[in-house]
């Protein structure tokens, strides 16, 4: 009888046939039965295989982790080969557009859907946690003029551990709940000033009376706290939709930061802003902003073969394709896709829509990208979507920390109860001089 397979991997046969691996020593001649659970070795185990008494044992060498798994982990599950990405077993495809973003953000972080009543309750701890202390106010006013929102984001939930000093107390559960709020509640403030900041325009305090978007939109645009600003709903369900779409995506680069910070129980506003630091980079969260800069620079469909010729003489990267997860369509990139319609709709078309489509049809028929199985991902179309919405570029990655502050909580939790996690601390390949002393000083 074949091997049972699930989505996690083998889970053994009912035939009887052993689920594990033999690995056989060549140094020593000797068999190692290493058990294999849910489609993966514990890489402690290869410790056993040593070269003599001395050896310290196997280690399992795997730069950029390719190929380990950090955790076992409940809340997403994504298939690279088959475009699958699910939040807590729900496909994304099902979540986006019909549940809201803070009831996709509690699913996340708790579970569960919430039921009507727990739902009320964290809509409500969200919005009366929206608010930042006046200090933080000035705080960021000390940025200079031109600094980007995602370092003035970076820095601003980095100080918010100095205003909460009872979020060190990573063990209790209350207080982690209460960061929890005062995280979601608060990120979308914090990067509303930070856009005010960089234009020199009043901060305008949040609305409780608005939803989690339409309040966003309103502290960035609203031309004063006495001026009337109506978002158009079309526009800021759009943006829901976007942030369901971002809110998580299993372990990735600032996913993994914010465990590896949270490990060593450095509290959730710390381990979020170097989080949100990993995000910033142009390989992650950053992409979006790139795209678009790229897609300016293209400028017409005429010039996307020339593009296409650097992108393939290892020049440059084709920003917005390609992925370590994914090795098909990015099912998000499908799903923002189609939501552009509804933006460009209301707000007409984005003229760099056409390039952008004329760039996916060259590259997804080219040997070059199809070989290394480069599709497009959830950045290359969101940027054109928020320029459509009136964003300025250098606000898109502070565009996706909003929706991922929900995944880097999840995390952190899942994290902080997972009794198998210790502090992460990696071990290394030692490619250095051996030992050698300084030499005595010549007289
Ligand atoms: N343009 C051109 N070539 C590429 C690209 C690209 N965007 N991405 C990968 N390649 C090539 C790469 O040069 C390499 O070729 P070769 O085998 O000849 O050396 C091969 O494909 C494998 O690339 P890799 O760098 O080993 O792949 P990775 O899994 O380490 O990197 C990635 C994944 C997303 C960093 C990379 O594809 C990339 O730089 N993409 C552009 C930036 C981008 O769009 N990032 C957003 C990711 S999705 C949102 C998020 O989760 O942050």
């Amino acid at each position: 009888m074949p091997t049972r397979k699930t989505h996690a991997g083998s889970v053994g046969t009912k035939s009887g046939r052993r689920s594990s691996l033999t690995v056989h020593d060549n140094r020593t001649g000797r068999d190692y039965e290493i058990p294999i659970e849910r489609g993966a070795v514990r890489a402690l185990d290869l410790r056993r295989a040593k070269a003599s008494d001395a050896d310290f044992g196997l280690l399992s060498y795997d730069p950029s982790f390719q190929n380990t798994a950090a955790c076992k982990s409940g809340i997403t599950f994504i298939d690279g080969e088959a475009g699958i990405l699910r939040y807590r077993g729900y496909p994304i495809e099902e979540l986006a557009g019909r549940k809201s973003y803070l009831e996709v953000s509690y699913l996340l972080i708790y579970g569960h859907l919430p039921g009507r009543s727990e739902l009320a309750n964290w809509l409500h701890n969200i919005t009366y946690h929206t608010m930042v202390h006046e200090n933080v106010k000035k705080f960021m006013d000390g940025f200079h003029h031109d600094a980007h929102p995602m370092g003035m984001v970076v820095s601003t939930l980095a100080a918010l551990s100095t205003f909460y000093p009872e979020a060190k107390q990573v063990g209790d559960r209350e207080i982690r709940q209460r960061q929890i709020y005062r995280l979601v509640g608060k990120i979308p403030t914090i990067a509303a000033f930070a856009y005010r900041h960089s234009l020199g325009m009043a901060y305008i305090y949040p609305d409780n009376e608005l939803s989690y978007t339409a309040n966003f939109l309103a502290m960035m645009y609203r031309p004063s706290w006495t001026a009337r600003y109506d978002s158009d709903p079309v526009l800021s369900k759009a943006l829901d939709t976007m942030f369901v779409l971002h809110a998580d995506h299993e372990q990735n680069c600032s996913t993994s930061t914010m465990r590896t910070v949270g490990s060593a129980r450095s509290d959730p506003y710390v381990s979020s802003a170097a989080a949100a630091a990993a995000l910033y980079g142009p390989l992650h969260g950053g992409a979006n902003e790139q795209v678009v800069q790229m897609l300016q620079e293209i400028g017409t469909k005429d010039n996307v073969p020339k593009l296409i010729r650097q992108v393939k003489a290892g020049k440059r990267r084709l920003m917005g394709f390609g992925h370590r997860v994914y090795k098909s369509y990015d099912p998000r990139a499908k799903i923002i896709k189609e939501a552009a319609d509804s933006v460009f709709s209301t707000t007409g078309k984005n003229r760099l829509i056409d390039v952008a489509l004329a760039l996916e049809k060259v590259a997804l028929s080219d040997d070059y990208f199809i070989k290394r199985r480069l599709y497009p991902n959830v950045d290359f179309y969101s940027g054109m979507v928020y320029q459509a919405m009136g964003f300025p570029t250098d606000i898109f990655p502070v565009l996706f920390a909003i929706p991922r502050m929900s995944g880097w909580l999840a995390h952190w939790q899942e994290m902080l109860l997972d009794e198998e996690q210790k502090i992460i601390r990696p071990r290394q390949i030692y490619t250095g001089s051996r030992e050698r002393h300084v030499p005595d000083q010549e007289t």
